[in-house]
């Protein structure tokens, strides 16, 4: 398992550094923006700060293993990854988590205040739609694209997981509840990072669903762990502040579980993402990403 996670960790250093070089290029530039320069500032702020690019890094992933280039996903790609941190920046609202630390640096409300905060949450949110609208060479893969990412974002969901998360603190932990915010707020997103990546590089539909299936056991795993490292994980390494969802009582997998109960759902997930790949040729990669989701430390 352990070289597994180092193939994966490598590949997720690669496909960083192709995300980070394309996002630079897309975002508009602070230094051009004539019409809004600070609004360009925010959107860089929070978009080029290293985070994992676990999302894009999946959407690339997806691509190669139906024989698709990093070229045919890499605006869909980007575009995954400016909706996941319009989510964040959103996600860590006073209104909402009211966090200050995000990737190691102060959160972007935190920076611009309030309402810039939500306005370049909002702006990244359209650029996702546009690079993918723009960039994609072919136009009926465009349009399909932008509705996997439309679906995966809005009320089906990441918005409506993070309505039923905020809904959901205090209170008898339940299980089957849980289990369905998860899902949605970051579970649909990660599917859809597989799914999409595949698509893009022309995937028939039997290799789309069971993508689908991988994405969303892959994507519940990775809250779960999320979850697990509120609890273990250090500010240092996460680069958030932990300890953030037993202070908000928030419902969470260790809420329910406990930590070795959660750890053991995580690996089970994990588990089913693997199975959903069985037998399709070319997976290695998605494979070794799923066992370095459940095994992170940030
Ligand atoms: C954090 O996501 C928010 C969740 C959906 C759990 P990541 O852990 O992928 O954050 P970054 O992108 O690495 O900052
Ligand atoms: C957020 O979940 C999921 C999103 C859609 C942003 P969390 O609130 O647990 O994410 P962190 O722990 O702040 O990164
Ligand atoms: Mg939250
Ligand atoms: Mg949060
Ligand atoms: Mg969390």
């Amino acid at each position: 398992m352990a070289a597994d996670i180092s193939a994966a960790v490598a590949f997720l250093a690669e496909a960083g550094a192709t995300v980070q070089a394309a996002l630079e290029r897309w975002l508009p530039d602070e230094r051009e923006a004539a019409a809004a320069p600070r609004l360009a500032e925010a959107m860089r702020y929070s978009a080029l700060a290293p985070g994992k690019r676990l999302r894009p890094a999946l959407a690339l992933a997806g691509a190669r293993a139906v024989g698709g280039s990093d070229a045919d996903a890499l605006p869909y790609a980007c575009a995954l990854e400016l909706i996941h941190t319009y989510s964040l920046i959103h996600d860590d609202l006073p209104a909402m988590d009211d966090d200050d630390l995000r990737r190691g640096r102060p959160t972007s409300h935190k920076v611009y205040g309030d309402a810039l905060a939500i306005l370049a949450g909002d702006a990244l949110h359209t650029l996702a739609f546009e690079l993918v609208l723009r960039e994609t060479s072919d136009p009926a893969r465009a349009g399909l694209l932008a509705r996997e990412l439309a679906v995966a974002s809005g009320y089906h969901g990441m918005v409506g997981g993070q309505v039923a998360d905020l809904a959901a603190g205090g209170g008898v932990p339940d299980a089957e509840v849980l289990e369905a915010i998860h899902r949605r707020k970051t579970g649909a997103l990660i599917a859809a990072a597989v799914r999409g990546g595949a698509r893009a590089a022309g995937a028939d539909d039997a290799t789309l669903a069971a993508f689908g299936n991988f994405g969303a056991a892959l994507g519940l795993a990775f809250q779960i762990t999320d979850d697990i490292l509120d609890v273990t994980g250090s500010a240092a390494a996460l680069g958030k502040t932990p300890g953030k969802d037993e202070r908000e009582s928030k419902l969470t997998y260790v809420a329910l579980l406990g930590l070795d109960g959660a750890r053991a759902r995580a690996d089970r997930e994990v588990e089913r993402a693997l199975e959903a790949l069985r037998g399709i040729a070319g997976t290695e990669l998605l494979g070794a990403i799923a066992h370095f989701v459940a095994h992170r430390d940030r």
